[in-house]
């Protein structure tokens, strides 16, 4: 095999020994998908099959493509944000396991968009989302290659979202498989992995000191409890600001303290938006904040602070060190991490193995059932047996 004959865009393939050495050390937490790798080894289930698949390119997708490539499909791989490539991973996976990659830590719009249609350029069969942007630009602009998809997976909860808006217009073509939706997911991908990595982010980015500082959680769903629980085991003060009036409740008798926006933008030193909505802290919120205050996201989007008015109301706008910028208002300081993107991929490693090992083998099981669907066509998600909808409380999905 030479490099010459894989498709790729990636940074610096000079990475690949590296990439391969944290590859296989992520590895050693996944013993889930090892033992799906084996038995789909001599299985071959995905012979022939060709998988678009637009994820966080890391050393846990690196396993996971891995894994699909042994069970037989051909892989085309891009990012599904342009801040969370691990460009080692992505260099190993060209150089040292022949699977097609096109993405590079950095990317600008135009670059990210590119690489996803790279991947589409492959003539997908089955399509993997980590946000459903594949599938929206197989909706819009690349329509003519809908007909030669069978179906495909989403990873996170607001693309199943976006997937669920689009399901109820009638207009998704393809059935789905919402992995985020299995209970071996959210309650430990997005809880107990990005509540651990959101916070390493901060601090990788920062340095800051937590403990006794005011931490504000927007969102106290599957991601925004784990935040608040590491947040609170290192010594912050955490304030929740949650709209679900039973989660909010959920916080208050979990012990903390819970508040409207508008107030807890006066108190906070640190800010995390965990709620996939829009423009959660906003215009008429940045005069509140203190002198100081940290913002950052952990949600899917860039698009939880309202980043636009920032740039509008600042004076002036420097980078502090790398994922800090400093913003210039009216008598104070603000900082915002990591270009308001996800802050654990941008500023610290994504989730860690052992969550993505759940993750990642419901990907590869949802993809063997998609298979077995064959070409049947029906309705999109067809399945929502699953007690867990946007809205209810994790607990009541958890059991
Ligand atoms: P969820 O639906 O369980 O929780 C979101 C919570 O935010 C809900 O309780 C909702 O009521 C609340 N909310 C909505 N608008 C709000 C507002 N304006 N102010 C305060 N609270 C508000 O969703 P989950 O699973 O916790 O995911 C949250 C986001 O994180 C999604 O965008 C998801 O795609 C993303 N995600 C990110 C990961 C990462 O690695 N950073 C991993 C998993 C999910």
């Amino acid at each position: 095999m030479t490099v010459a004959n894989i498709a790729h865009d990636v940074a610096d393939l000079s990475l690949a020994d590296a990439g391969a050495r944290r590859t296989a050390w992520a590895g050693r937490e996944m013993p889930v998908l090892a033992t799906i790798r084996e038995r789909v080894s001599k299985e071959r289930p995905f012979a022939g099959l060709r998988i678009g698949a637009c994820l966080h390119v890391t050393t846990e997708t690196a396993n996971l493509a891995i894994t699909l490539r042994d069970a037989g499909a051909s892989v085309a791989l891009c990012a599904s944000n342009p801040l969370s490539t691990q460009d080692d991973a992505a260099a190993s996976l060209v150089v040292n396991e022949g699977i097609a990659v096109f993405a590079r830590k950095g990317e600008d719009r135009d670059t990210y968009y590119r690489h996803i249609e790279a991947v589409l350029e492959t003539r997908p069969e089955i399509t993997m989302d980590d946000g459903a942007d594949v599938v929206t630009l197989l909706h819009t602009t690349r329509r003519e290659l809908l007909g030669g998809v069978r179906g495909g997976t989403e990873e996170t909860t607001t693309g199943v979202i976006r997937l669920q808006a689009m399901a109820a217009e009638g207009v998704l073509a393809y059935p789905i498989i919402a992995v985020n939706e299995a209970r071996t997911k959210h309650m430990f991908d997005n809880q107990y992995g990005t509540g651990q990595s959101a916070v390493d982010g901060l601090l990788r980015a920062t340095n800051v000191l937590i403990a006794g500082k005011t931490a504000v959680v927007c969102g106290y769903g599957w991601v925004g409890r784990g935040v608040a629980s590491r947040l609170r085991g290192m010594g912050a003060i955490v304030v929740i600001v949650e709209v679900d009036p039973l989660r909010g409740l959920e916080a208050a008798m979990d012990g903390y303290q819970v508040m409207p926006i508008a107030e807890a933008a006066r108190r906070g030193d640190i800010f995390l938006t965990t709620t996939g909505n829009l423009n959660v802290i906003g215009a008429k919120h940045f005069p509140l904040l203190k002198d100081g205050a940290i913002l950052a996201n952990a949600g899917h989007f860039n698009d939880e602070i309202e980043i636009p008015a920032l740039e509008r109301m600042a004076r002036g706008k420097r980078t502090i060190r790398p994922f800090v910028e400093e913003y210039a208002l009216d008598g104070k300081n603000v900082f915002l991490l990591a270009e308001g993107r996800l802050l654990n991929h941008a500023a610290a490693e994504a989730n860690p193995a052992a969550v993505m090992d759940m993750s990642f083998s419901n990907q590869v099981l949802a993809i063997e059932q998609i298979d077995a669907m064959k070409r049947e066509r029906g309705p999109a998600l067809p399945d929502r047996t699953s007690p867990y909808r946007r809205g209810a409380s994790p607990g009541e999905a958890g059991d």
